[in-house]
């Protein structure tokens, strides 16, 4: 058993400046250069500070990321930079690269035809599967009557409750039933309305049927949406004729014959699919971040929906049909331009307004295009030069930072390691020998 005198009460109730105390003390091994550290990525002004604080809970300080611009995203012949919020290096620079590429070939082309969101109330019923689905079919408008109070806005604005039905899932758990809720939440992300919805319809079904005596037992265990959203996506793409595909110092054929077989590999094998789609997500998940949106819920479903036919599988795809080439994407991007981070962190707000205040639907294919330049580069660049080379360059220039060199000694190490192996050591090593 712990050590109660180990155990930290109260801690939530305590000044930040007491809660830093506390924490350094105990815990850091140099207890005033942590705390300074700490105070050092405070904000300068009290009233933003007071703003990041807010944010979550027991807030010691900040913690920074870059915050990026990839610039010339063509998306349906409208061209926006998009700001990307990512610590790995390499990866805004793939994303310009390959956004300027396409955007000499006629840019994304992208569409949303959907945008419906679900929740769900998980119950128990206790009796009579007949009894239970004539008490739903007989309620169902009551139910959706009675949350008007919470949908009449939503529904002005266009969106709001899209179907109400009952599931039964016995065959799976005895007595469960879902009471499955389909909403459009236009530009908001929706989690909050969903929620709300779905907790006030399980209180006036809890009503109804205690009123209406019905037989058997109901028992709602909860109330949530579902950040699985495969009506929710979208569908990005982009072609040429495969002359116009010369990358680097490869013909335009061979480059696209390849970059379709790495494709390929990524759609059979799940080792290949995993990294595939971890560099789709550096750039879905920079700009998820970089405008204040849920990163967590966009990666949790992205990987369910890459497993939706049972396999793991590419979330890209690539074909040369009558000599063009045709790379494309469909990923669920439940994203929201208004509530929530997206107003209150300032630098999201600033987000969406380089991008020209994006409604959803336009944020979603924005975000998709940014995730199929991004595979678009990391493909490109496997199938060509290897991903080493670019990469290694940028992490040079973090090497240099991290061991102080100056101008004259970047410059000299960059030219030096031009065509030599990157690392710590060796730049380590070349920087002593040239003091
Ligand atoms: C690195 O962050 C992402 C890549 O591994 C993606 C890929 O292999 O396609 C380069």
């Amino acid at each position: 058993m712990k050590d109660t005198t180990d155990i930290i009460k109260g801690f939530s109730r305590l000044a930040k400046e007491e809660k830093i105390d506390l924490i350094t003390t105990l815990y850091a091994t140099d207890a005033a250069s942590a705390n300074a550290l700490l105070n050092s990525y405070m904000h300068a002004d009290a009233a933003v500070q007071k703003t990041h604080d807010g944010f979550a809970e027991n807030t010691l300080s900040n913690y920074y990321l870059p915050y990026g611009i990839a610039p010339n995203v063509q998306v349906n012949d409208r061209l926006y930079a998009v700001p990307m919020v990512i610590e790995e290096s390499s990866v805004v620079a793939a994303a310009s690269k390959a956004a300027s590429f396409w955007t000499w070939r006629g840019g994304f082309k992208a569409r949303v035809d959907s945008m419906e969101k679900k929740g769900q109330i998980h119950l128990y019923y206790r009796g009579e599967k007949a009894v239970f689905e004539r008490f739903f079919e007989q309620n169902r408008d009551r139910l959706i009557e009675a949350v008007r109070p919470i949908t009449d806005k939503m529904t002005a604005r266009g969106g709001g409750i899209t179907s109400l039905v009952l599931k039964d899932l016995t065959h799976i758990e005895s007595d469960y039933y879902q009471v499955d809720l389909s909403a459009i939440t236009m530009d908001s992300m929706g989690a909050n309305f969903i929620n709300s919805v779905l907790e006030a319809v399980a209180d006036e079904m809890k009503r109804l049927f205690k009123e209406q005596a019905v037989t058997g037992e109901l028992e709602v265990i909860m109330c949530i949406l579902s950040n699985y959203t495969p009506g929710c996506v979208a569908h990005v793409e982009v072609s040429a004729p495969v002359e116009d595909m010369a990358y680097g110092t490869m013909e335009g054929e061979v480059f696209a014959s390849r970059f379709v077989r790495a494709v390929r590999m990524a759609e059979i094998c799940v080792e290949r699919a995993v990294t595939h789609n971890k560099g789709i997500m550096n750039g879905i998940d920079a700009v998820v971040i970089a405008t204040g949106n849920d990163f967590r819920a966009i990666e949790a479903c992205v990987h369910a929906y890459a497993s939706r036919d049972g396999q793991y599988s590419s979330l890209s795809h690539a074909e040369i049909k009558d000599g063009v080439f045709r790379f494309w994407i469909d990923v669920p991007l439940a994203l929201g331009t208004v509530g929530g981070l997206t107003r209150l962190h300032p630098l999201a707000g600033l987000s969406m307004d380089i991008m020209g205040r994006p409604s959803a639907s336009e944020l979603m294919m924005i975000t998709a295009a940014v995730g199929l330049a991004q595979n678009f580069g990391a493909v490109a660049s496997l199938v060509t030069s290897g991903i080493q080379r670019g990469h290694m360059k940028m992490h040079l220039n973090n090497i240099l930072l991290s061991l102080g060199a100056d101008e004259t000694q970047a410059a000299a190490a960059k030219e030096f390691f031009k065509d030599r192996t990157v690392s710590h050591s060796a730049v380590a090593e070349f920087l002593e020998k040239n003091k």
